[in-house]
C-alpha cells in the first residue's frame, strides 16, 4: 500500500524511514520489491545519469520523463520528483511544473532553500512538499559542508523550521554537521532525511548510482554496496572478447541448444 505524507509523519520517532533515488524503470522495480517506502526522483539524475557538470542543467520535461519511468516500475510506491532549477522561482510558476510532476507519476514533489511562499501556496493547493536545506545543490558553489559556523548553524535551523511552518511534510539535510542534523531532527515535527547528515535524522536518503557503485566518483559520506560499474566493464570486455574470436552467438546456441531462429 502506497504512504501517504501523514504516514511519513506518524513514522518520525518511531521508525527510520529510508529513501533511494531513481532514475529508471527497472531500478525502481527492484526498489519497490524491496519495499523501499518512498523513492526521489532528484534532479541528481542530470550528474549521475545524464553526464551534466551541474544539476542546474536539468529541465522540466527531464524530470517527466523520469519520473514517468520510475512510476511505471514502482507503481506502489511514495513518489517525490525534485522541481529542478528554475522552476519554482514564484507560486504561480512552481505550481504549474508541480502539477506537471504529478501528472507525470509524482506524489510529492520537492523543492530547494526556503522558499516559503512557493511552499505554503502549493500546500495550499493540495501539492505535498518536501524541503530541503543545509548544502543545495542547484544554487551551491561547491559540494563542502555547510553549517560549520555557528551563524550558518543558526540560519539552516531556521530555515527547517520555516519550512515545517510552511506546510511541508518532510525535510531533507544535507551535508551539514551530524550534531546540527540531530538538534533539527529533534526541534522539528516532521521528518528529516538526512543526505551526509549522521545518524540522528529520521531517515537516510542515498543516491542509487552512488549505492549501486555506478559511475567513477561518489561522494564521501555515501556507501558503495556493489560496484556495478566493474561489472559493466567486466560484460564489455567479455562480449567484445566474444565476438571478436567468433564464440557469440554461437555458445548461447550451444547452451540453449537451439538456433532460436
Ligand atoms: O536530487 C537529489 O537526488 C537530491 C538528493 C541528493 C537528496 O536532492
Amino acid at each position: 500500500m502506497k504512504i501517504n505524507p501523514q504516514d511519513f509523519i506518524a513514522m518520525k520517532g518511531s521508525k527510520p524511514i529510508p529513501m533511494l533515488t531513481a532514475y529508471t524503470c527497472p531500478i525502481a522495480r527492484s526498489i519497490e520489491k524491496a519495499e523501499v517506502p518512498v523513492i526521489l526522483v532528484g534532479d541528481t539524475v542530470g550528474m549521475v545519469e545524464m553526464g551534466f557538470d551541474s544539476t542546474r542543467d536539468v529541465t522540466i520535461e527531464h524530470m517527466e520523463y523520469h519520473i514517468g519511468a520510475v512510476r511505471r516500475g514502482a507503481k506502489k510506491t511514495h513518489i517525490i520528483g525534485d522541481l529542478p532549477y528554475g522552476t519554482d522561482v514564484d507560486p504561480g510558476t512552481a505550481f504549474t511544473n508541480a502539477q506537471r510532476l504529478i501528472q507525470a507519476g509524482a506524489d510529492s514533489v520537492k523543492l530547494e532553500g526556503p522558499n516559503i511562499q512557493v511552499i505554503q501556496y502549493l500546500v495550499k493547493h493540495n501539492i505535498p512538499v518536501v524541503g530541503h536545506t543545509g548544502l543545495l545543490p542547484q544554487t551551491a558553489m561547491n559540494f563542502k559542508q555547510v553549517g560549520q559556523s555557528s551563524e550558518d548553524a543558526k540560519r539552516i535551523i531556521k530555515e527547517a523550521q520555516a519550512i515545517e511552518n510552511a506546510g511541508a511534510f518532510m525535510v531533507v539535510l544535507e551535508h551539514i554537521p551530524y550534531s546540527l542534523a540531530g538538534e533539527i531532527t529533534e526541534y522539528l515535527s516532521i521528518p528529516t532525511i538526512g543526505i551526509g547528515a549522521g545518524p540522528d535524522c529520521d531517515g537516510q536518503v542515498l543516491v542509487i548510482n552512488d549505492a549501486l557503485g555506478l559511475g567513477d566518483y561518489w561522494p564521501p559520506f555515501s556507501k558503495q554496496y556493489a560496484y556495478v560499474s566493474k561489472t559493466v566493464l567486466k560484460v564489455a570486455n567479455e562480449f567484445s572478447e566474444e565476438v571478436e574470436s567468433m564464440k557469440f552467438p554461437s555458445n548461447i546456441i550451444q547452451l540453449t541448444g537451439t538456433n532460436r531462429s
